[in-house]
């Protein structure tokens, strides 16, 4: 048995000439010992047949979602078994399909519902390569964290020299061989993230917080999942999630001590969650009333616990080996007021958010950060989904381990 036993690949093969070429990448799948099923369009099956492609993958060969065999749809259940799918040849129309969630055949839906790596070699002809409406679709996916494997220039079906040649085979099976051996770089270790804004009451019904979505924390938690950590949330927002282990916290002083409590286990902390500076220090059991004689209610603040400060201090102390990752809101001067923070708080990384634009940040399910490293050195990750920029974020702190 070659070195892909026990791993299953989705082969999802569209409409394009390069379709005949397919047949000898699963070969080289198949002779490695990988269980591939193929998930042809009907516009595929134009170019090769569909016994063609059953008797290589040794598979049954799936093209309409509307066949189903089992109890469960096939799009879901196709998804859900497989380790990673590989588009090849992808046409423009599927490239555009993927982009913007269109799911009008079996592969285009699968493809939408597949949550592990997909890799989408495209194939075309070179005006369409350089279409800027295929460009855009193509740098959408892969800031989506779709994993694109260039076409070449050469000779093309349509009788002319250009780009858009599906890329050598070698090169597909070589990235797809790379992801599925890969050993996780985070496997057998304790990972815990903070996420969201922490919830600080003025009385039974009424609270300060602030607008984190706890999306980065999430974000942050699934790759972390991913690469085979075991992971513990500590979040004041509403998470179902059994692959987590999940501690649900209110304010920054019952995060201090969820934080606190697990500290000594764990290899890395994130402190995503954007905890209140203040709390309501007269903060009241019962619903405050209004008042006749008055128009104005004082609420007094107090400095609430500094959590990160203080898991860098007990790290120091206790001399953990535990990698603490700060996060650091800014409006204006980023990087400067960054730099200030990771040597006040003491950890090991900062990540920088600029909280003042609108398409990133709070909220919004992208980001742009810069990672403030202990020697002084920053390193700024572009604009991409906040999915991406965990899978940077965790590729860039276990760089040397
Ligand atoms: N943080 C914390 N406890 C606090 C405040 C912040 O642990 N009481 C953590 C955040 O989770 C984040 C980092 O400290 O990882 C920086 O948070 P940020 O809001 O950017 O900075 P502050 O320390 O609150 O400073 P300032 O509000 O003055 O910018």
């Amino acid at each position: 048995m070659g070195n892909l036993a026990d791993k299953k690949i989705l082969i999802g093969i569209t409409g394009g000439i390069a379709a005949y070429k397919i047949c000898e990448l699963i070969r080289m799948f198949k002779r490695n010992g990988a269980d591939v099923t193929v998930i042809p369009t009907e516009n595929a099956l134009n170019f090769v047949t569909k016994l063609t492609l059953q008797t290589l993958s040794q598979n049954n060969v799936y093209v309409n979602e509307f066949e189903i065999p089992d109890y469960k749809p096939e799009h879901i259940a196709l998804s859900d078994s497989a380790d990673i799918m590989v588009i090849a040849p992808a046409t423009a129309n599927t490239i555009s399909k993927l982009a913007n969630g269109i799911c009008d055949n079996l592969l285009t839906s699968v493809a939408c519902a597949f949550k592990k790596p997909v890799f989408i070699a495209p194939a075309m002809n070179t005006n369409m390569w350089d279409n800027p409406i295929i460009k855009e679709n193509i740098s959408k996916l892969k800031s989506l964290g779709y994993n694109i494997i260039e076409p070449e220039s050469g000779f093309l079906a349509c009788g002319t020299e250009g780009n858009g040649r599906l890329c050598e085979l070698s090169k597909i099976y070589d990235a797809a061989e790379k992801e599925l051996t890969q050993k996780k770089k985070l496997a057998g270790k304790k990972v815990l993230i903070t996420s969201g804004g922490t919830i600080e009451e003025i009385d039974c019904v009424r609270y300060i917080s602030n607008y984190s979505s706890g999306k980065m924390g999430y974000a942050l938690a699934n790759e972390a999942y991913e690469s085979g950590a075991k992971v513990s949330l500590v979040t004041t927002k509403v998470v179902t999630d059994n692959r987590f282990n999940i501690i649900n916290v209110k304010s920054a002083e019952d995060m201090l001590n969820a934080v606190k409590n697990n500290l000594e286990y764990q290899d890395i902390v994130f402190m995503a969650a954007a905890v209140a500076d203040f709390k309501v220090k007269n903060q009241q059991t019962q619903k405050i009333k209004k008042s006749e004689k008055t128009d104005e209610l004082t609420l007094t603040l107090v400095k609430n616990p500094d959590i990160l400060k203080t898991i860098c201090e007990i790290k120091k102390e206790k001399n953990l080996k535990t990698k603490i990752i700060g996060f650091c809101a800014e409006s204006e001067n980023l990087l400067n007021n960054a730099k200030e923070k990771i040597s006040k708080k003491g950890c090991d990384y900062l990540i920088a958010n600029d909280i003042s634009r609108a398409d990133i940040g709070f909220g919004s399910d992208d980001n742009e950060v810069t990672i403030l490293y202990k020697n002084g050195t920053a390193e700024t990750l572009e604009k991409a989904s906040k999915s991406v920029i965990a899978k940077e974020i965790i590729g860039r702190i276990t760089k040397d381990e």
